[in-house]
C-alpha cells in the first residue's frame, strides 16, 4: 500500500488548481441510467471513487470510458444487462446507494447490496428507502440487499409529497433522480441543500427534467416520461478547495491561491479561517489565502450547507492546534469521526474528545510521525498536520486519500512542499 511522505516546515507559495467536485460527479453518473445514452460527463476528477462508480455502471451493463488524461467519463450506451449493486462494489463506495433511484425510475426494479456502517458512523439509508415507499415502490431487505420494485410488479413510480426526517446529501439526490421519471409531482422537504445537490439538478433538468428548487429545502418535481442524455462539466470540489486553503493556512509566512475555488460555496469555512485570524480573499479565479500572525482559538460547529462542512472537520482541527488556546470542534452530522484524533494526538496534539466534542488545546508544535487513518478527509487532515511537523511524516494506507484528492502530493510539492509519494509502504 502507498504511502505519503512529508517533511515539514517549508512555507507554501504558488497556486493549486481545484479538480471536479466528486460528491458532485458520483451522483451526475448515476444519472445515466435515467436515460439510455450516450452522456459525457467532463472536469471529472481522477479518483478511485470515480473507477468503482465506472466499474458498477459497466457492471450493470452501460459502456463506460474513462479519460483520465482529459478528465472526462463518456457513456456511449447506458443499455442494462442488470439491475444488481453488488456488496463487492457498495462496500467499496457506500456512494453506489446512488444507483438505487435511477434503476428503481426506469427499470421498476434494483437489487441493492446495503451499504452497512463505516468508519464515521452508522449511516443508514431509512430516508432513502422510505422516500421510495412513498413513491409507490415495494421494497425488502433481504441477506443484506435491499430489493425494490415499482407498484404492480415493476411499474412506474408516481409522485409524492415526502418530508425528510432530516437533510441527507445522497438520499435528496436518490430521491431526485427517481421523481425525475415518477408520474406526476413530486415535492420534496427538508432537503440537502448543497452545491452537489443543486448540480443534480442542473443536469436532471439539461436531461429534460422538471425539477424547481434543488439547493434549497423546497423541491418540486414533476416527471416526465423519459429523459435525454447529457453533456455536462462538473463543478469545482469546494472540499478539495477547502483542503488547500487550510494547508495554505498552517505554515506561517505561507502564501496559495487556490484556483477554480467558489467562495460563495465555501462561506462556513471561510468565516471560520478569518476568525482564526487567517486571510483569505476572492482574487481572480480563485481565492487567496495568507497566514502570518498567530492564530486565534475558534469554536466551530459541523452542519449540513450552507453550515461547515462536516467534510472540512478534521483538516480544520488541524488548524486548530496551532491557536492560541482553547478551541473546541462539534461534529453533529456523524457520530464517530474522531478517528484523526489519537493520530495527531501522537504527533504531540492536544485535543479531549468529549462525547461530540473536541476541545483543542494549543499551540503545541508538531512532530512527524508515522500514521494512518480510515476515511478521507482524516487522511487528508495527517497530510497538513505533517505540513507543518517537525521532522518527517509518513501517512500510511493513503488509498483513502485517493478516494478523494487527485495526485495530492504534486499538487503540494508545486507550491513548494517538501512530500512525496512511497509505492508500496509498509501497511
Ligand atoms: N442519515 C440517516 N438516514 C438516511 C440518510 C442519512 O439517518 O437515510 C444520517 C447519516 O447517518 C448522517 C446524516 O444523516 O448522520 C447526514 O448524512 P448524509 O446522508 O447527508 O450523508 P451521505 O449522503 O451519505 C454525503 C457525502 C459525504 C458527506 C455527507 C455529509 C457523497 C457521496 N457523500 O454523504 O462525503 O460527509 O454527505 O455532508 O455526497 C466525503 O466526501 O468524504 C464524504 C464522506
Amino acid at each position: 500500500m502507498d504511502a505519503i511522505r512529508v517533511r515539514g516546515g517549508r512555507k507554501l507559495a504558488g497556486d493549486i488548481q481545484i479538480s471536479g467536485a466528486k460528491n458532485a460527479a458520483l451522483p451526475i453518473l448515476c444519472a445515466v441510467l435515467l436515460s439510455e445514452g450516450p452522456s459525457l460527463l467532463r472536469n471529472v476528477p481522477g479518483l478511485r471513487d470515480i473507477d468503482t462508480t465506472a466499474a458498477l455502471l459497466r457492471f450493470l451493463g452501460c459502456e463506460v470510458v474513462v479519460d483520465k488524461e482529459a478528465h472526462e467519463v463518456r457513456v456511449p450506451s447506458a443499455k442494462l444487462s442488470r439491475v444488481e449493486a453488488p456488496y463487492e462494489l457498495v462496500k467499496q463506495m457506500r456512494a453506489s446507494v446512488l444507483v438505487l433511484g435511477p434503476l428503481l425510475a426506469r427499470h421498476g426494479k434494483a437489487k441493492v447490496s446495503l451499504p452497512g456502517g463505516c468508519a464515521i458512523g452508522a449511516r443508514p439509508i431509512d430516508q432513502h428507502l422510505k422516500g421510495l415507499e412513498a413513491m409507490g415502490a415495494k421494497i425488502r431487505l433481504e441477506r443484506g440487499y435491499v430489493i425494490a420494485e415499482g407498484p404492480g410488479n415493476g411499474g412506474r413510480l408516481h409522485g409524492a409529497d415526502i418530508a425528510f426526517d432530516l437533510p441527507t446529501v445522497t438520499g435528496t439526490e436518490n430521491i431526485m433522480m427517481a421523481a425525475a421519471l415518477a408520474k406526476g409531482r413530486t415535492t420534496l422537504w427538508n432537503c440537502a441543500r448543497e452545491p452537489e445537490v443543486e448540480e443534480l439538478g442542473r443536469v436532471l433538468n439539461k436531461m429534460g427534467a422538471r425539477v424547481d428548487g434543488a439547493g434549497t429545502d423546497v423541491m418540486h418535481i414533476d416527471g416526465v416520461p423519459e429523459l435525454a442524455p447529457f453533456d455536462h462539466a462538473v463543478i469545482p470540489d469546494r472540499i478539495e478547495a477547502g483542503t488547500y486553503l487550510i494547508a495554505g493556512a498552517v505554515v506561517p509566512g505561507s502564501d496559495v491561491r487556490i484556483l477554480g475555488a467558489v467562495l460563495e460555496d465555501m462561506e462556513a469555512l471561510v468565516l471560520k479561517l478569518r476568525q482564526a485570524g487567517v486571510q483569505v480573499e476572492r482574487e481572480g479565479e480563485g481565492i487567496r489565502v495568507r497566514r502570518e500572525g498567530p492564530l486565534k482559538p475558534v469554536h466551530v460547529t459541523t452542519a449540513p450547507h450552507p453550515g461547515f462542512p462536516t467534510d472540512m472537520q478534521a483538516q480544520f482541527l488541524v488548524l486548530m492546534t496551532q491557536a492560541t488556546g482553547e478551541s473546541v470542534m462539534s461534529e453533529t452530522i456523524f457520530e464517530n469521526r474522531f478517528m484523526h484524533v489519537p493520530e495527531l494526538s501522537r504527533m504531540g496534539a492536544q485535543i479531549e474528545v468529549r462525547g461530540r466534542a473536541a476541545v483543542v488545546h494549543g499551540p503545541t508544535p508538531l512532530e512527524g510521525a508515522s500514521v494512518m487513518a480510515t476515511d478521507l478527509r482524516a487522511s487528508a487532515s495527517l497530510v497538513i498536520a505533517g505540513l507543518m511537523a517537525e521532522g518527517e511524516t509518513e501517512v500510511r494506507r493513503v488509498y483513502h486519500l485517493d478516494r478523494g484528492y487527485e495526485s495530492m502530493e504534486t499538487r503540494l510539492r508545486a507550491v513548494g512542499a517538501d512530500c512525496e509519494r512511497v509505492k508500496n509502504a509498509e501497511g
